[in-house]
């Protein structure tokens, strides 16, 4: 059971700032059980092994130990800590929960054990820490650190360590987003607008630009210069969706139905945000080579307007309360 999420929002007249109260769902604290949809999962399949991550109380003491630590403050408030590697607002927690944690939020103790993997975006094998490259990449918006760097070795600690114990190659319950069926309805625009003025704009803000606390995103970023790019897995439909119907609203995940969840991730995806960095010179050579796919919103005409411009080198989106971007976007 979520306890429902209450919040009291009260924004200081004339100054573009806000004072937010959460009331019994805690941001940043995020719930512990696992997802409505991995419940769903685990009581479905008899072969996912189930597998809960060590408390952090029992990180080691040693030089080991501090590597760990490192890893996972690095998840919590990336830009801070690995400053040349991130181009938006986000940190890794943004879209895996509770540090990486929450299963059913694609949490790192499951992929640990998962690679190295075929991937069809990559057309080859990669390795855990060429996964861990893809995510600065897209989903930070940034440059990926080199192989071996501390902030890869501090990552892959993390993971590693969380993992102590899971079975390696086995599918474990809660590993990666919910998977959900192609909706019967399609997706549809006006009614993602909809469940996003309901459930979303209240933490995400009206205009999509979250909420940034000294730099720190108290409510992240959904599109705009400052978000994911278009390169991100979080920019396809089917893994945007599986993620808001397992985690979103935060503290609240699985109240959304399907349907829901695919419209207000096509809403989400039908926004500008900064360029693939596959970018081949053209909108329609970079949709033909890399995102011909069903789910991709890249290349295409939402709401009357064609996306895949990306979002400039100073950042288009201000936001309410938001700052510049302060680094181009893009690459
Ligand atoms: C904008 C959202 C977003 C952010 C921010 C983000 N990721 Fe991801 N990440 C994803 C998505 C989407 C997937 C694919 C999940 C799936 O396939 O179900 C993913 C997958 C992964 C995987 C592979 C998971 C698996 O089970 O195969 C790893 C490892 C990972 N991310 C690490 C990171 C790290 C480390 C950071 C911070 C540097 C980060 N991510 C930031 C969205 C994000
Ligand atoms: C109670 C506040 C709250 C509500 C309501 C909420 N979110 Fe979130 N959302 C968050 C927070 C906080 C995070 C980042 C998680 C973290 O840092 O622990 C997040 C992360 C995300 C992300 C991944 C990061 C990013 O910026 O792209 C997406 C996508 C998202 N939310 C979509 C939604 C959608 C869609 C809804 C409505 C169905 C929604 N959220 C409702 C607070 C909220």
């Amino acid at each position: 059971m979520t306890r429902p999420c209450t919040l009291h929002l009260s924004r200081i007249a004339g100054l573009a700032a806000a004072i937010v109260v959460l009331a019994g769902c805690g941001r940043p604290g995020v719930p512990k059980q696992e997802t409505a949809a991995s419940r769903n999962e685990r009581a479905a399949s008899p072969h996912l092994v189930v597998f809960a991550p060590p408390p952090l109380s029992e990180i080691p003491d040693d030089a080991f130990g501090a590597e760990v630590r490192h890893g996972e403050a690095l998840f919590r408030n990336t830009l801070a800590n690995a400053p040349q590697y991130v181009g938006n607002s986000l940190t890794c927690q943004s879209c895996h929960l509770d540090a990486g944690r929450l299963a059913g939020s694609a949490p790192m103790w499951a992929a640990w054990v998962s690679y190295p993997a075929y991937r069809s975006k990559d057309r080859r094998v990669d390795t855990f820490a060429a996964r861990l490259q893809g995510c600065f990449r897209y989903s930070m918006n940034g440059k990926p650190p080199p192989l071996g760097s501390p902030v890869l070795v501090a990552l892959e600690a993390y993971s590693y360590w969380m993992a102590k114990g899971a079975p390696t190659g086995a599918l474990l319950a809660g590993a990666r987003y919910p998977v959900l069926p192609r909706p019967a309805q399609g997706w549809n625009y006006a009614r993602g607008k909809t469940v996003y003025e309901q459930h979303c704009a209240l933490c995400h803000s009206p205009d999509g630009q979250g909420l940034l606390v000294d730099g720190k995103p108290w409510f992240p970023p959904v599109w705009g210069s400052r978000s994911y790019n278009w390169g991100a897995g979080m920019a396809r439909l089917d893994l945007a969706a599986g993620f808001i119907k397992g985690n979103m609203p935060l503290g609240n995940g699985g109240s959304l139905t399907d349907q829901q969840a695919w419209d207000v991730a096509y809403y989400i995806d039908g926004h500008e945000r900064p360029q693939d960095p596959r970018y081949l010179g053209s909108i329609l050579a970079t949709r033909e080579a890399f995102h011909a796919g069903p789910f991709d919103t890249y290349g295409r005409s939402v709401d009357g307007r064609l996306l895949g411009a990306g979002t400039g080198t100073t950042g288009t989106t201000t936001g309410a309360h938001g700052k510049r971007a302060t680094k181009p976007a893009g690459t």
